[in-house]
């Protein structure tokens, strides 16, 4: 079975509560379709119900009558999380008048929802910025304890077995984070092994990125970058991690062995973490575009709750496989 199918078996074991905000949007609404009708998720849909019915007929989505549709301007828990957002963000100056505005805004909602034990997790971001689906989830769902940031990591998915385990290589962070300090970028390394191993199944094996190889350069970026390496190894001793290594050194077993032959990561990496969100993002959608991987992602980690994020060019298929990527998260088997 592949990663995606094997992803999707998890999430039927147990259906989770998927809260999708966007349903408005024609792809989501599809994805919430075929998602209810091959039994990955339990969707609720925020939306006025009479517009979401009339486009599910017009497109002739017949699962979606199986949905729980809750209307973001009506419903009976309005005030009830307009209080609990009080109760969370008072002290940041939220009144309750500007928690009934917030609280119509889908995306808020949705979170509210997660936040109030209504939700398991949500997917969002077909037709919002990341910074917009990220913000409320920040606010108010926040990170799990011990954890500073949350990072985005992306599955590469290859045509080919010669690079990664399998074909599967897992970069991050490639979604959340523009310029992580060395901290950070150690919690994204830590973090984004555990990702690799509980989603992807893989034994994580971790590149620090760099434009340099063990001191073939010097310049303060690469510092960090060394420095992040060693606070990996503190936060996590028996994880597989080296750095600062070249893309090449990291991933070419050739070239690893010539530049670092007493390492056991460098050339057999299956996990890249990019010094800054520049070239993760870049990354990721280099080798989606030109090498035509399947990109599944950003599953975002470090969150209290699962909350992921689209890629507003994403496809029907990307918008399903994280719904169950959400609900494998939801499950606890991240
Ligand atoms: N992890 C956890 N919490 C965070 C993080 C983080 N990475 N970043 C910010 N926060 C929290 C802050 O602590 C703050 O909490 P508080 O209000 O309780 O004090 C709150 O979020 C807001 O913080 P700001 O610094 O004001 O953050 P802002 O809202 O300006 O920006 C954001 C955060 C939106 C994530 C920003 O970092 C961003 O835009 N990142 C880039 C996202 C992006 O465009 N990605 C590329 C596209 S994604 C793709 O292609 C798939």
């Amino acid at each position: 079975m592949d990663l995606i199918e094997s992803i999707k078996e998890n999430a039927r074991k147990e259906l989770k509560r998927i809260v999708l905000p966007e349903a408005y949007e024609e792809r989501t609404l599809k994805a919430a379709d075929i998602s209810i009708q091959d039994k990955i998720a339990d969707i609720i849909i925020l939306g006025s119900p009479e517009s979401i019915l009339a486009d599910a007929d017009r497109l002739g989505l017949e699962n979606i009558k199986d949905a729980t549709i809750v209307d973001p301007k009506n419903h009976d828990k309005k005030e009830q999380y307009a209080k609990l957002m009080v109760k969370l963000r008072g002290h940041k100056g939220l009144t309750y008048e500007n928690a009934l505005e917030l609280i119509e805004d889908p995306l808020y909602l949705g979170t509210l929802m997660i936040k109030n034990g209504d939700a398991d997790g949500e997917v969002a971001g077909a037709d919002n910025s990341t910074g917009d689906v990220l913000r409320p989830a920040f606010q108010f769902v926040k990170t799990k304890p011990g954890i500073s940031v949350v990072s985005g990591a992306f599955i590469m998915i290859l045509n080919d077995n010669e690079f990664g385990e399998n074909g599967m290589l897992v970069f991050a962070d490639c979604a959340v984070n523009p310029e992580p300090n060395e901290n950070e970028l150690a919690e994204i390394a830590v973090a984004t092994a555990h990702t690799a191993k509980v989603i992807a199944g893989l034994e994580p094996r971790v590149a620090m990125l760099s434009f340099s190889t063990r001191g073939s350069a010097n310049h303060e970026l690469v510092d960090k970058v060394k420095n992040a390496t060693a606070t990996a190894k503190q936060m996590a001793p028996d994880l597989k991690i080296d750095g600062e290594l070249q893309l090449d050194a990291a991933i070419v077993e050739s070239v690893g062995r010539k530049k670092c032959p007493d390492s056991e990561i460098a050339g057999k990496a299956n996990v890249l973490i990019f010094p800054d969100l520049q070239s993760g993002n870049i990354a990721y959608k280099l080798v989606q575009r030109i090498a035509h991987a399947e990109a599944l992602g950003p599953v975002l980690q470090g969150m209290a709750a699962p909350i992921n994020d689209l890629s507003r060019g994403c496809y029907v298929r990307d918008i399903v496989n994280m719904i169950a990527v959400t609900a494998n998260q939801a499950a606890g088997i991240s």
